[in-house]
């Protein structure tokens, strides 16, 4: 048997590399930032799921203002995303203690995060409660093109992570599943 059992609790290892972000929000005021790694792309459309809850000090803040920033962390911000992810901003400035810039958006409140590689402005356009899942729709998008490290980062979901590797290109192949434009 050339497959072996791989302990249940272990599988969402499998399925976990999605990009590793930093979701920036502003609320009452003050700016806040939080890691997520469960993220997921619903559509060619700009509409993506995130996976937080009340426990977190950041979910107020999408449930109030129903607005929020995604940005795409790369190799060199790995210790960054996990000061941001392992503290909690109801007391502390994130982006004044860990050295990151807010930036003004321009279609919503929260910041852009000027650090990241990439930054998606998104409203929330659904909250499924039973599952903590936020839907939101990108309104706009920003990249940074001239940073010169570009390999975005992954986490396996047991403290260690990844940073993209080799590409592949094989876009002949995939003829018409490719949506215009990319
Ligand atoms: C690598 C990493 C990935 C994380 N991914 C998630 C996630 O997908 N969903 C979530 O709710 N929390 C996630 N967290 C935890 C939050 O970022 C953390 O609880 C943070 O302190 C929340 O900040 P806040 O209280 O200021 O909102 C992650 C943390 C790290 C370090």
């Amino acid at each position: 048997m050339p497959m072996k059992e791989l302990e249940l609790q272990k599988a969402f290892m499998l399925l976990e590399p999605g990009p590793v972000t930093m979701i920036s929000t502003s609320h009452e005021g003050k700016h806040n930032l939080m890691t997520i790694s469960w993220t997921m792309v619903m559509d060619f459309t700009p509409r993506f799921a995130l996976l937080t809850g009340s426990w977190n000090y950041s979910c107020e803040a999408l449930l109030k203002t129903k607005e929020c920033v995604i940005g795409i962390a790369t190799a060199d911000l790995v210790d960054t995303i996990l000061d941001v992810g392992t503290t909690t901003g109801r007391k502390i400035d994130k982006f004044a203690q860990f050295g990151l810039t807010p930036l003004p958006a321009s279609h919503v409140s929260a910041p852009l995060i000027k650090e990241c590689y990439a930054n998606i402005e998104c409203r929330v356009v659904d909250y499924i409660e039973q599952h903590s899942i936020f839907v939101l729709d990108g309104v706009k998008a920003w990249i940074d093109e001239d940073r010169k490290e570009k390999r975005i980062l992954h986490a396996r979901g047991d403290g260690i992570f990844i940073a993209d590797g080799e590409i592949f290109e094989r876009r002949e192949k995939m003829g018409d599943k490719l949506p215009p434009g990319v």
